[in-house]
């Protein structure tokens, strides 16, 4: 990855962030907001979300309406990752506890950044350590790099020193989107499985 590519997605990843904030500040976040087709518009003027094609832990294609009426819970990350991924899967499990019965109309998803490494297989593995709803998705290299660039994902491999194998640098950021297609909240690592679920049940009954 060169070096101007990962100042601009370090860029994407801050006007993200930016976008979250007005979406946390703003009481209500999108539901009045006019429907669009894919992702919104941060105040950076960047899309977030998209269509996608990708693999599941089944070994079936999914593409991004395979949940028709549901809205999504997706997470981007690598089995391998060492601390933050299995945090936030975790974190995701709780606030899906914490959902209860609604929980049944959100499809939790961990979406690979190390498609070398992460068949569905061990995907499938993996993501039911977490829970059982959790749906693992992985693709070939340019699918993950396709379904990275539509949810403005940062990821590079990065190989210590004296170490044989990899690591993968990514953002963390927990996406949730609407039955629509649309991006309704951005939640970041520091944010509490109880807020993530009370966000999600604000929205679903905003939407009811
Ligand atoms: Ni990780």
């Amino acid at each position: 990855m060169s070096r101007l590519i990962r100042l601009t997605a370090i860029a994407l990843a801050l006007a993200v962030l930016a976008g979250s904030a007005v979406l946390w500040l703003r009481p209500g976040g999108l539901s009045g907001a006019p429907r669009r087709a894919a992702g919104i518009a941060t105040p950076g003027g960047v899309q977030v979300g998209g269509p996608f094609t990708l693999v599941d832990d089944t070994d079936k294609p999914v593409t991004e309406a395979s949940w028709p009426g549901h809205w999504l819970l997706i997470y981007f990350g690598y089995t391998f990752c060492p601390d933050v991924c299995p945090t936030e899967l975790q974190t995701i499990a709780t606030a899906l506890d914490a959902l209860g019965p609604q929980a049944a109309q959100v499809v939790p998803i961990f979406i690979t950044i190390d498609p070398e490494r992460d068949t569905p297989e061990l995907m499938a593995g993996y993501v039911k350590l977490f829970d059982d709803r959790l749906i693992g998705l992985t693709g070939t290299p340019q699918q993950i790099a396709a379904v990275a660039r539509a949810y403005r994902v940062y990821y590079a491999k990065v190989t210590p020193k004296e170490s044989t194998t990899y690591l993968m640098d990514h953002s963390s950021f927990i996406y949730l989107m609407g039955p629509d297609g649309t991006l309704r909240m951005l939640f970041d690592p520091a944010t509490s499985a109880q807020d993530i679920a009370g966000a999600i049940r604000k929205r679903l009954s905003a939407a009811s």
